[in-house]
C-alpha cells in the first residue's frame, strides 16, 4: 500500500507524540500520548522570555522498508548545549535517543515510502513552564517529541533558488545564535518575510559586527565550492553548527577530495564560486542560484541546474541517509 505523500513542509497530526515533564530537580520517565496540545500557565517562561530550544532531525525509510535515524547523538549533544545557555536542565543522551526511537516507532506508518525524498521530521523540544513572572530561569519544564511527514522544505530541489541579503540580524556576536533557540528565529522571522515578498525564497544574514561577512540561512548553513575544487563554508562563533554541513565537509572531503576551508566568506567576494548552497536537515542541500544585496544581484555561474559538486555531494548524503550507499562513519542508527 502507498502511503499518502506529504505536500511540502508543513505539520501533519500523526499518532502519537512524547512527553516528560521536570519538576523538583528531576525528569520524569516521559510517556507518548495522542493529543498535541499543551496546557501551560499563562507566566510560563517560554512564552515571556522565550526560555525554549529544540532539535531537528529525520527518519528514513530505506528501500527494504527499514527504518534509520541519521547522527542522532549529535543533535542530543547540541541539544544538551541549548539548554545550557538558555540555564535549562539537559537531557542526557540516552533518554533524548530513547525519546526519539519511542516517538518514530510509534507512528511509523508515518514515515513516507522510499523514492521520493520524503522524510518524517522529528523536532524535540525543551520549554520552561510553571508560574515564573521575574526573570529567572523556570525550576519546571516540559521535554516534548513531535513528528510529521515532510516533503521538500524549498521548492525545489534540483533548481537553485534566489536569496536576498538581510538588512537586520538574527544574531549578536556573543549571543545565542550557536544554539538552536526560538529567540533566534523569531529574530529572522520578519528579514524572511520581507525576501518572499520580493521573491526571495528566503534570506542569508552577514555577521553581526561588520556586515560584510556571510553568516548563514535562516534555516541553513551556506557553502560555495570554487573552480578550484574549494568546499568554503564560513566560520563564526554565531552560526549553528549545522549536522548535514559537516556531513558534507566530510564527505567533500574525502570522498570528493575538494579542500575543505572554514573562513570568512565576504559578501562582495561570490565571484569565488562557481557552486553556492543552503544545508541543513530541513533544506537537504537547496542551491543557491543568486544572492542579492542591497540591490546588486550576483548570479553563480550554475544557477539553473544543482552545480556538478553539489549534486555528488547531495547523492552521497540522502545515499547514506536513505539507506542506498554504506554508511562509512556509523552516522545511521537502524530503527530496531
Ligand atoms: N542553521 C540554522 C539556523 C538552522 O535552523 C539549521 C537547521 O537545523 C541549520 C543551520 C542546519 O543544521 P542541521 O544540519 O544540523 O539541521
Ligand atoms: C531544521 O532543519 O531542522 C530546522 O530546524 C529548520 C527549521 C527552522 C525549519
Amino acid at each position: 500500500m502507498m502511503r499518502e505523500r506529504p505536500k511540502g513542509f508543513k505539520y501533519v497530526k500523526t499518532s502519537f507524540n512524547y512527553i516528560s515533564y521536570y519538576k523538583d530537580g528531576a525528569w520524569d520517565e516521559g510517556v507518548l500520548r495522542k493529543e498535541d496540545t499543551l496546557t501551560i500557565s499563562a507566566t510560563s517562561t517560554s512564552i515571556h522570555y522565550g526560555q525554549q530550544c529544540f532539535e531537528g532531525l529525520k527518519a528514513y525509510r530505506r528501500k527494504d522498508g527499514q527504518i534509520q535515524l541519521f547522527r542522532i547523538e549529535d543533535n542530543a549533544n547540541r541539544f544538551k548545549l541549548s539548554c545550557e545557555r538558555l540555564a535549562m536542565p539537559i537531557i542526557s543522551t540516552e533518554k533524548f535517543i530513547d525519546a526519539v526511537k519511542k516517538t518514530v516507532k510509534a507512528n511509523e506508518d508515518f514515515v513516507p515510502d522510499y523514492g521520493y525524498g520524503e522524510t518524517l521530521y522529528i523536532r524535540p523540544f525543551m520549554i520552561g513552564v510553571g508560574n515564573n513572572l521575574g526573570l529567572r530561569p523556570s525550576s519546571e519544564y516540559i521535554f516534548s517529541v513531535i513528528v510529521s511527514p515532510v516533503g521538500p522544505y524549498f521548492s525545489g530541489i534540483a533548481k537553485p533558488v534566489d536569496m536576498m541579503v538581510s538588512p537586520y540580524d538574527r544574531a549578536a556576536p556573543h549571543g545565542t545564535g550557536d544554539v538552536k533557540v526560538g529567540g533566534n528565529y523569531a529574530a529572522s522571522l520578519k528579514a524572511q518575510l520581507e525576501a518572499k515578498k520580493l521573491g526571495f525564497a528566503d534570506c542569508i544574514f552577514l555577521d553581526p559586527k561588520t556586515h560584510s561577512k556571510i553568516e548563514e540561512v535562516g534555516v541553513a548553513n551556506f557553502f560555495g565550492i570554487t573552480k578550484d575544487k574549494k568546499y568554503i563554508t564560513p566560520k563564526s562563533p554565531s552560526i549553528l553548527n549545522s549536522i548535514t554541513n559537516r556531513s558534507l565537509k566530510w564527505l567533500a572531503m574525502h570522498v570528493l577530495d575538494l579542500q575543505v576551508l572554514e573562513e570568512d566568506i565576504f559578501i562582495d567576494e561570490l565571484d569565488q564560486f562557481e557552486e553556492a548552497g543552503a544545508c541543513g536537515t530541513a533544506a537537504v542541500i537547496s542551491p543557491i542560484g543568486s544572492i542579492t544585496n542591497i540591490g546588486k544581484k550576483h548570479v553563480f555561474p550554475y544557477h539553473d541546474t544543482m552545480g556538478p559538486y553539489t549534486k555528488q555531494l547531495y547523492d552521497l548524503l540522502t545515499g547514506i541517509q536513505f539507506g542506498d550507499i554504506k554508511d562509512p562513519n556509523h552516522w545511521v542508527t537502524v530503527l530496531e
